[in-house]
């Protein structure tokens, strides 16, 4: 599949890092198919990391990705799940590879500057979370 989803997270949108993060995105490759800034309400983070309800870390997650503005985007390239998590990195900074995005613009694990889908099931259903299909650019 060629299309995956982003988000610029909330630590990274108001820290003034999502041009860079943008940029960083389409000189690897991607083509931005659509775009959008938001705060996420709380049923919606909830909904968004249910996968991750049980977890020790839900409610510290929803706080964070609710706390202010996020920016979803829909991203087209080759293999683009996988392309996407190679060049985002390991979810904690500190063990992220030189290069990638959280290695450069993330604050810690939780605070992790950037979200990218981790299946194509994933992808397809994230995507529609965020965008009507007639907000996809053809
Ligand atoms: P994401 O879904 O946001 O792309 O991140 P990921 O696949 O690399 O990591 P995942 O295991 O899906 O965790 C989702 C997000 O929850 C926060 N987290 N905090 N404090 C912790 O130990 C911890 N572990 C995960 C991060 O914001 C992580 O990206
Ligand atoms: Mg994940």
């Amino acid at each position: 599949m060629n299309h995956t989803l982003a988000i610029i997270k909330p630590d990274a949108t108001a820290g003034g890092a999502a041009g860079k993060i943008i940029a960083h995105l389409e000189s690897a490759g991607f083509r931005v198919r659509a775009l959008r800034m938001l705060t996420m309400t709380t049923a919606q983070a909830r909904s968004f990391y249910y996968v991750h309800r049980e977890r020790p870390f839900f409610a510290s997650l929803v706080a964070f990705m609710t706390s202010g503005p996020c920016i979803p985007m829909a991203l087209e390239a080759p293999d683009a799940v996988a392309k996407l998590r190679r060049e985002i990195g390991a979810t904690d900074p500190a063990a992220a590879a030189e290069g990638t995005v959280r290695r450069l613009y993330a604050e810690s694990k939780e605070r992790n500057a950037i979200h990218g889908s981790d299946s194509d099931d994933n992808a397809r259903r994230e995507i529609g979370f965020f965008f009507a299909g007639e907000e996809l650019l053809r």
